[in-house]
């Protein structure tokens, strides 16, 4: 297949606009501020579902019956444990290494044991092998991204409690702490508006690298390496890092004139489907204000305001988000650098449904390119190098 270089084809920077496949995972409609998983609004799924439960409804489309819901538990709960290959690869790396990397690192490990005496060919050619692979690894990662705060912390890895659901435990894990309720609801619910987004930048790499016929983990693994970016994933902790630069709501007007003359990017505002807010915001606000009064952190609050409604009215772009997810996930005890980390443990759910999709309707993602470089010239001659 040759290129078209002679004439002038449009070319979309960035791919904004373009519409690459189809998908039956989830819409997003900016028109309407709207986001569906399978139909059902991300929010009422929200207010209404374990984690667990959406996770079902990504894979197989349907929401679970109490059984098939009681049989995912199941298997989530035997998959739990922090694997020992799992936990010797992270201890291998340096403690000042980004717990991003300690997840890429992880997933890796468990892809290779996963592959073992099974081609990536073989394994798309039975949906139920992915379909599996996905529950593990769904099952596997709060272990991996807890046991990364606390390694670093200095503490060791905790036993994960069958009695707690998937959010509570993920805490628990975390911090040895039986979750208040108020908390381990505002985390479902995190988990719940982080789970599946389209076309966004980790999942096409993900759908990019499921089409030329690679297997589910390293899908995964490319995933995860997009979504660490400060401009994806990353924002959520760039956004923390904004909100403890500013310090106080009465400097967030003096500090955003500095930040805007040096034409910096304001983390957690702007999206590049949403123009008019983001679907999402309003719920996990939500959740951020039964935290703030929980923890008794009125402080914060305002700080989050000022910042917000100052940008708002100079720039009229407004939250993705990633702005309230930042200071709930650090009032709930996590440290910034796990933010992303958490992000990855509700993504992989839609990222593992897009592999799944891919591959049952594969095609080889390969675009084509404008080329700006030179015309085409003789090679040098010896004499002339
Ligand atoms: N802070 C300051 N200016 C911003 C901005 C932000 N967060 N988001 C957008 N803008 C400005 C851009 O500077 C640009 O201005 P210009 O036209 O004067 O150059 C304009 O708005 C359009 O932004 P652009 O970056 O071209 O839009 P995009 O669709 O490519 O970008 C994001 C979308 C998400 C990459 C962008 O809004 C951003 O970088 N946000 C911060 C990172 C973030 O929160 N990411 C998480 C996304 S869920």
């Amino acid at each position: 297949m040759t290129e078209h270089t002679g004439s002038e084809p449009e070319v979309r920077r960035g791919l904004a606009g373009v519409v690459a496949d189809v998908t039956a995972v989830s819409k997003v409609d900016p028109e309407t501020n709207s986001l569906l998983y399978r139909g059902y609004p991300v929010q009422d799924l929200a207010a209404t579902r374990p984690f667990e439960a959406v996770a079902w409804l990504l894979w197989h489309g349907e929401l679970p019956t109490p059984d098939e819901l009681d049989a995912l538990r199941a298997t989530e709960r035997e998959h739990r444990p922090l694997a020992d290959d799992v936990r010797a690869a992270i201890d291998l790396l340096p403690l000042t290494a980004h717990p991003m990397d300690e997840v890429r690192t992880a997933v890796s490990v468990v892809g290779a044991r996963e592959a073992a005496g099974l081609t990536a060919l073989e394994a798309a050619a039975d949906p139920d092998v992915n379909l599996e692979r996905s529950v593990r690894l769904f099952a596997a990662l709060p272990a991996v991204v807890a046991y990364g705060q606390r390694r670093r912390q200095g503490l060791a890895p905790v036993a994960p409690r069958d009695d707690l659901d998937f959010s509570a435990n993920f805490l628990w894990m975390t911090f040895e702490v039986e979750p208040d309720p108020v908390v381990a609801d505002a985390f479902n619910r995190s988990m719940i508006l982080y789970a599946e987004h389209s076309f966004n930048a980790s999942t096409f790499t993900a759908r990019v690298i499921t089409s030329t016929l690679s297997d589910l983990h390293s899908a995964v693994v490319g995933a995860i390496a997009a979504l660490k970016g400060p401009l994806h994933g990353g924002a959520n902790e760039a956004v923390m890092e904004t909100l403890a630069e500013i310090g106080t709501a009465e400097r967030a007007a003096s500090w955003l004139d500095e930040a805007l003359d040096a034409k910096r990017k304001i983390m957690g505002f702007g999206h590049r489907v949403y123009k008019h807010g983001d679907s999402r915001v309003p719920t996990m606000k939500a959740a951020l204000d039964t935290l703030v009064e929980h923890y008794d952190r009125p402080d914060l609050a305002a700080l989050y305001d000022a910042l917000e409604s100052e940008f708002v009215r100079r720039k009229g772009i407004y939250p993705n988000l990633d702005y309230p997810s930042g200071p709930a996930y650090h009032l709930m005890g996590f440290e910034t650098a796990t933010f992303t980390p958490l992000f990855v443990a509700a993504r992989v759910t839609g990222w593992t449904a897009h592999i799944m999709e891919q591959q049952a309707a594969n095609a080889l993602i390969r675009p084509l390119s404008a080329y700006v470089g030179p015309e085409r010239r003789e090679v040098p001659g010896p004499a002339d190098r």
